[in-house]
């Protein structure tokens, strides 16, 4: 169901703890040298030992818990014993964790070491864009007011919102309606209710909007070869407004 019980949000919040306490064991992952085949597998460690399980594992096929997406990789990177860190690379982290059910999803691009300002500026405003998106949406409105509100700020900064790959509701599924498009009108979409839980996860490329697809048939790559980033949180709406499940208790936009 597009609204979640009391009982059901429970057990998602407990579900977002775990992804998003997975995500800071992967940052404090991240150097170089280290492969994203090592930093799954830490992941899909951390998930289970937390009671939870990692529903990506055997989705569609998909082999491993987590999807590990470097540079031109915009999502759905398979962890890969040769793909090894390197200074100067962005890369994207997205997890999903279930816990008795109920699922959590959420994205983080990290950089290693120093990156160039061009990855700095793309990674900035990809987070900026999660938070314009939700900063004047509320119960009431469409989903377009976010989805419009991050193609403006990811065109404004001189980058490109990907077409092809959406936000999601999300609950017993990770995937559930409604879609959340990260490009579009402010009347677009469905209309936001009370106890909705959503994905909202824009992908920006640091060029062309386009994309391709890898041979492994998972990877996006952008078709120019120049960066892209994603951010994703996982998003109750309460009567008073968004509230950030999967956020990290020391960022610079939790609620104080
Ligand atoms: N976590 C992704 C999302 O944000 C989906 C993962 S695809 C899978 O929607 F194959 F890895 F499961
Ligand atoms: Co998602």
């Amino acid at each position: 169901m597009i609204q979640k019980t009391p009982a059901e949000i429970v057990l998602i919040k407990k579900a977002c703890e775990i992804t998003r306490d997975a995500l800071i064991l992967a940052k404090s992952l991240i150097r170089e040298g280290i492969s994203t085949f090592d930093i799954d597998k830490s992941i899909e460690k951390f998930i289970i030992d937390s009671g939870g399980t990692a529903p990506c594992i055997g989705y569609m096929g998909y082999p491993c818990a987590s999807c590990i997406s470097v540079n031109d990789v915009v999502v759905h990177g398979i962890p890969s014993k040769n793909i090894i860190l390197k200074k100067g690379d962005i890369v994207s982290v997205d997890i999903v964790a279930s816990y008795k059910g109920y699922c959590g999803d959420a994205t983080r691009t990290y950089c290693v070491g120093e990156v160039d300002d061009e990855k700095k500026k793309l990674v900035r405003v990809t987070k900026e864009c999660f938070f314009k998106g939700i900063e004047n949406a509320r119960v009431g409105d469409r989903i377009g007011k976010i989805s419009h509100a991050i193609q403006m700020h990811a065109e404004s900064n001189g980058f490109s919102v990907v077409r092809e790959l959406a936000g999601h509701g999300i609950g017993r599924k990770m995937h559930e309606p409604p879609e959340v498009l990260n490009y579009g009108k402010e009347t677009d979409g469905a209309v936001i209710k009370e106890n909705m839980v959503i994905a909202i996860e824009p992908m920006i490329n640091a060029g062309r909007k386009e994309v391709a697809l890898l041979s492994d048939d998972w990877g996006v790559v952008t078709r120019d070869g120049k960066p892209a980033a994603h951010y994703e949180n996982t998003v109750l709406f309460t009567a008073k407004g968004p509230e950030v499940l999967t956020l990290e208790k020391d960022d610079e936009y939790y609620p104080r």
